[in-house]
């Protein structure tokens, strides 16, 4: 018997977002992903067990989702995409980039303020994703006053 999972499109999402404290992650993803992804977030979940069984329920009703943490390293991004890759799906990354002054003053002006220091750390982790770590497609997303500007990746030199 169909299931409606069958005739559900082949290409399932996971979108997987990189980018500092502040720069405009869950901006981005209620801007351009709300209606159509699930959100993982350890913002949201807060401990990996949760985290794991959302990442569960979402392969195994085949959902597309977003992952909206920093994920600076190779190692954190890695967590998700080969898991979602085994599972099917197709893996796009996106680097959410502001400059730092911008981010650490936006994260000033909002009302879930890190610490300095969480956002100089993240920083300095921070290693833009390559296709080599398993992703279909990587673009970069800068949200400026007059919207976003979201362009390929790989030939997007370093804003800063
Ligand atoms: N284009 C923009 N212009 C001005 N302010 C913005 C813009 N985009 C986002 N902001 C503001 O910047 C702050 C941080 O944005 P957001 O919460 O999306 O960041 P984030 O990357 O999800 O941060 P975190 O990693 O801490 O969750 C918010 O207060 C948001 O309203
Ligand atoms: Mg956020």
């Amino acid at each position: 018997m169909l299931t409606a999972y069958d005739i559900m499109p082949e290409v399932m999402e996971a979108v997987i977002f990189s980018g500092l404290q502040a720069a405009g992650k869950t901006t981005l993803y209620r801007d351009r992903f709300l209606e159509t992804h699930a959100r993982i977030s350890m913002d949201l979940l807060r401990t990996r067990a949760r985290e794991a069984a959302f990442l569960r329920v979402c392969f195994e009703t085949r959902t597309p989702f977003v992952v909206d943490n920093t994920n600076p390293t190779v190692a954190e991004r890695a967590r998700y995409v080969q898991p979602a890759r085994e599972a099917g799906y197709k893996v796009i990354g996106y680097l959410v980039e502001v400059d730092h002054a911008v981010a650490a003053g936006r994260n000033l002006a909002r009302e879930r303020k890190v610490p300095a220091a969480g956002l100089r750390d993240v920083a300095r982790r921070l290693v833009r994703p390559t296709p080599e770590e398993g992703f279909d497609e990587l673009w970069h997303a800068t949200a400026g006053p007059d919207g976003w500007r979201i362009e390929p990746l790989l030939t997007t030199p370093p804003l800063f």
